[in-house]
Formats: structure tokens, C-alpha cells, sequence
């Protein structure tokens, strides 16, 4: 059997002194749609930041393909095929849709062709030459998550991406996200949106105060009302 794409054995993460992430383990298969869901401050986001580099494990291993790394960067996880998209977008306001797609090909051997992108995310065509900063928040989200896409990722890790669209733009980018999951993208996404989120997902995994409480089938947790309760209403 292959390898999964991700793996995180026994992971502990600290801020400092303060311990985050508690023995997480976790897998993603290659062509998986994976949820990472729990309240605020469960630790989710910290355990996108884990694997990315950012905030390097105290112990515990996060394997790539199998392979692990000893004391990744982002810039190495990014050659590995692994993007996130953080909670706060990162474009530049300063410059058009077009050359913020630009920029982020610039780090990739074989970028997507923008006319790709485009595909994917009509609405940034008709917004090509408008600056970042003149975009609405559901563009800016689109313009994000397409900075990913351009580099095409093996792995793309999508933190809270409906967070403060309306509803319908909601809907808009689900179904984009859809897509690219039918294509075959591997994603793992974190949402408050849990019923959204667990429409998209095959498996999902639930964190509480930085341990992993339930690891499942999407549609297991749909069903599964007193884990939600416990775990994930507000
Ligand atoms: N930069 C930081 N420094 C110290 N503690 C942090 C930092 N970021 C997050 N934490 C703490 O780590 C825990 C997990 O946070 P986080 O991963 O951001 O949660 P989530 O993304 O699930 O809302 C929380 O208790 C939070 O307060
Ligand atoms: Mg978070």
C-alpha cells in the first residue's frame, strides 16, 4: 500500500511553554477531502501550522509521502506540494489579480497556466486588472486559495475559507472546492461550517483543547449528533 500523502504520528506542538498539540495523529490519503474540525482554539489551525513548518513539532513526526522531515521550512514543504491558505488572506493589495497569479507561479517549475486558473475561478478573469485591495472579501478569498492553486499543490490546506463570506458566496466557493475534490485534489480544510464542511469531506477528524477526540467518516459525523454536540456547537 502506498504511503498516505500526510502523516502525523504522535505530534506535540508547544507556543513556548504552553503545550498546543497533545500526541495528534493524523493521515491524509492522496485524492482524500479531509475536515479538521473542533471550536476555537481547539488547535486546528496550530496543527496546519505543524505540518507546514511554521511551528516545528517538540516530538512526534510529520511524514510527506512517507518520507519525514526533520526540521522542515515552509519553503521545503512547499517543494514537497503542500499549500496552505492561512485564515488571514495573503494577496497583495498593491497589485492586480493578474500579477499577485503571477507572482505566486514565480516559486513553481510548472505553474498552471493562468488561463487554468481562470477556469476554476471565472470571476477572477473579469477582475484580472482590478487591484487586490479593491476586491470584495469572497474575490479576495477565490484570489487566495488560486495563489495555491497555481503552483499545483499535492496537498492543499485550506484554514476557515468561508470565514466571513455571506451565505451565498459561501455556496460560490463550496462549490469550487467541490470541483477540484471530484478532480482528484487532495484538500484538508478546517471550517466552523462544520455542515458545509462535512459535505465536502470523506473523513474528518475532530480536535478539543489540541487532542484529536474523533477520527471518522464524514458522513458517520453527520449523523453522529452527540459527538457534535459535545465537540463542535457553539
Ligand atoms: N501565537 C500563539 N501563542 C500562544 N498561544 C497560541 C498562539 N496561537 C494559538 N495559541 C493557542 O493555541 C491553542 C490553539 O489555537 P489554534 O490552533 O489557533 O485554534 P483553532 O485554529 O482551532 O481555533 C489556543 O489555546 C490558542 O490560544
Ligand atoms: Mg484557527
Amino acid at each position: 500500500m502506498n504511503a498516505p500523502l500526510l502523516e502525523l504520528d504522535s505530534v506535540n506542538t508547544y507556543y513556548g511553554e504552553s503545550h498546543a498539540l497533545h500526541d495528534v495523529r493524523l493521515r491524509v490519503a492522496e485524492g482524500e477531502v479531509v475536515a479538521l474540525l473542533g471550536r476555537n482554539g481547539a488547535g486546528k489551525s496550530t496543527t496546519l501550522k505543524t505540518v507546514m513548518g511554521v511551528l516545528p513539532p517538540r516530538s512526534g513526526a510529520v511524514r510527506v509521502a512517507g518520507e519525514t522531515l526533520a526540521a522542515p521550512t515552509p519553503e521545503d514543504l512547499a517543494r514537497r506540494g503542500v499549500q496552505l491558505v492561512p485564515e488571514e488572506r495573503r494577496i497583495f493589495g498593491g497589485l492586480s489579480v493578474e500579477e499577485n497569479l503571477s507572482i505566486a507561479a514565480l516559486s513553481c517549475a510548472t505553474p498552471m497556466p493562468v488561463s487554468e486558473i481562470y477556469r476554476i475561478f471565472p470571476r477572477l478573469q473579469e477582475r484580472r486588472r482590478s487591484l487586490g485591495r479593491f476586491l470584495s472579501g469572497g474575490e479576495q478569498q477565490m484570489l487566495s486559495i488560486a495563489r495555491a492553486m497555481i503552483r499545483r499543490p499535492r496537498l492543499l490546506m485550506l484554514d476557515e475559507p468561508f470565514e466571513g463570506l455571506a451565505p451565498i458566496i459561501v455556496q460560490a466557493l463550496l462549490a469550487v472546492v467541490a470541483d477540484l475534490a471530484r478532480q482528484g485534489q487532495t484538500i484538508v480544510i478546517v471550517e466552523q461550517n462544520v455542515e458545509a464542511c462535512l459535505r465536502l469531506a470523506d473523513r474528518a477528524y475532530v480536535l478539543s483543547n489540541g487532542q484529536v477526540v474523533y477520527e471518522g467518516r464524514a458522513e458517520d459525523l453527520r449523523e453522529d449528533h452527540e459527538t457534535q454536540r459535545r465537540y463542535l456547537s457553539v
